[in-house]
């Protein structure tokens, strides 16, 4: 499939809020965009069956989940980075941003999501996804960026600039 422009995409939010400094560094025949409402047909799935098992719900309901989250203005922040010569996605990540009573009305971005296709790890593509959330996140306003990991995820992380606090505590249904 040819590589489609992101002028003939419907996005989920504005291409400009993906810094340019980030997007700059990536090698030419990549593209980082946001998330875009056909996107089900550029595994995006698949990709994210290389962080867990995906149970894929269909074309229809996929798109439901796309409206879901463009529907909350100004709080997913789901993007994608493309291979040009294949039209596929090999990475993606999320921020959502969660709005506070606390810190002066302040906002947290929370990152979500991230993988990269394994025939694509190790060439710093998973840095720049976080760079991108972490620059969106930061021109929201937001006092703080986290997220929560694996340890064998802990040295990644701490490249791309964040540090060890606190603990997660999960309760699953
Ligand atoms: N252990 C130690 N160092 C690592 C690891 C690791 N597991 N992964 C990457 N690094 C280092 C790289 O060597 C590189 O170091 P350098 O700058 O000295 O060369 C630096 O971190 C940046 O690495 P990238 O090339 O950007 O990493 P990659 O593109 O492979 O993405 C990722 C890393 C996202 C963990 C990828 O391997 C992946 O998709 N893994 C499977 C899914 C997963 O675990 N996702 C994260 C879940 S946590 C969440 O979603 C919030």
């Amino acid at each position: 499939m040819p590589f489609t422009p992101d002028s003939e995409l419907d996005l989920l939010f504005p291409a400009e809020l993906i810094p340019s400094e980030v997007t700059k560094l990536l090698p030419s025949e990549l593209h980082m965009r946001p998330l875009a409402s056909t996107d089900y047909h550029r595994g995006h799935l698949s990709v994210l069956s290389v962080l867990t098992v995906v149970t894929d719900p269909g074309e229809e309901a996929w798109r439901g989940q796309f409206e879901a989250q463009r529907a909350a203005p100004r709080t997913y922040y789901p993007i994608v980075i493309i291979d040009k010569p294949s039209d596929r996605i090999v990475a993606v990540g999320t921020v959502f941003i969660e709005r506070k009573f606390l810190r002066g009305l302040g906002c947290v971005g929370h990152i979500e999501d991230i993988a990269v296709d394994k025939s694509q790890q190790g060439k710093k593509l998973g840095l720049r996804v976080i760079q991108a959330l972490t620059a969106i996140s930061e021109n929201s306003g937001c006092y703080k960026t986290i997220l929560n990991c694996s340890d064998s995820n802990i040295p990644f992380y701490e490249k791309c600039g964040f540090q060890k606090k606190e603990n997660e505590m999960a309760k699953y249904a």
